[in-house]
């Protein structure tokens, strides 16, 4: 989440032992069952997972030297919390694909690791939480949720999170102030939400910890395109996580954390007002 030396130190570190606590605290339960391990499920799994590992040793002839370099690198991803950030760019999407295939609703993609609970709840119309002079193009994002069979959702609650024109969160950066941009919206009697913020920018992972390390080492693209990420709820309905992108967006097709779909891009339009923009995008919950 950086294109400044100076400020990507203190956000791998913060970044990383943040998103740590909140995965460890089990505060993003809406998406999880928990449960008893099975034990078949755990050697099916887990040793597939080994097995994948234990055959790019043997394909690819991995020496002892590697094998060290390895275990330092895996070393440092818990050193510096950045097991959350690892896990969500690398593998989340294939969960999210594998838990789709079950899914009714509007389309969905991954979490990631920057969502922050307790924000500010706004009703809507909505102006997110910024800064007075709030860099960025002004825009409005609106629209409806419904059930599966159109009936509006009254009282849903869109949860909207996404980073500033610079491309820092606000919670894991040291720039702008706790809560910048981010709320949770409830829509009027209609279902319908207006969310007025300022359009986001691409941004790269923290660039100084091992996960970016390791991404910038194999030469892949460390930019994931401008998103916005939202988390809708309705009660007795499952919960929507995904994420919105732009139109022209040079990452697009290149997400380091595979999450971008063509489904979920917006084109947003001039509304006449200055330099403001605005998207209409309706979301679709289905029955738990
Ligand atoms: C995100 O904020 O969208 C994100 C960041 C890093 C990994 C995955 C997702
Ligand atoms: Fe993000």
């Amino acid at each position: 989440m950086t294109t400044t030396e100076d400020q990507s130190v203190s956000d791998a570190a913060t970044a990383g032992s943040h998103a740590t606590d909140i995965a460890r605290s089990g505060a993003a339960t809406f998406r999880t069952g928990g449960g008893d391990v099975d034990q078949a499920r755990v050697a099916t799994v887990v040793g597939a997972a080994l097995e994948g590992i234990r055959s790019a040793i043997r394909e690819h002839k991995v020496t002892y030297d590697e094998f060290d370099a390895f275990k330092r690198w895996l070393i440092s991803v818990s050193d510096t919390g950045e097991w959350p950030l690892f896990l969500d760019v690398y593998l989340e999407f294939e969960v999210e694909k594998v838990a789709a295939e079950t899914q009714d609703g509007s389309v969905g993609t991954i979490l990631g690791p920057f969502w922050l609970d307790g924000q500010a709840q706004l009703d809507s119309p909505a102006t997110l939480p910024m800064r007075d002079d709030e860099p960025g193009t002004p825009m409005i994002l609106a629209g409806q949720v419904t059930d599966t069979d159109g009936t509006p959702l009254a009282g849903a609650k869109v949860d909207i999170w996404h980073t500033d024109e610079e491309g820092w969160y606000s919670g894991f950066a040291a720039k702008p102030p706790a809560g910048n941009l981010r709320g949770v919206v409830t829509t009027d009697d209609q279902g319908r939400y207006e969310i007025h913020t300022r359009k986001p920018a691409p941004y790269t992972i923290p660039l100084d910890g091992p996960t970016g390390q390791m991404t910038l080492a194999a030469g892949w693209s460390p930019w994931r395109p401008a998103h916005i990420h939202l988390l809708v709820t309705a009660p007795g309905h499952r919960t929507l996580t995904t994420q919105l992108f732009f139109t022209g967006d040079p990452y697009l097709g290149n997400d380091v954390a595979s999450a971008d779909k063509p489904e979920l891009t917006l084109d947003p339009q001039p509304t006449g007002h200055g330099d403001e923009i605005r998207s209409d995008r309706d979301f679709v919950l289905e029955a738990e």
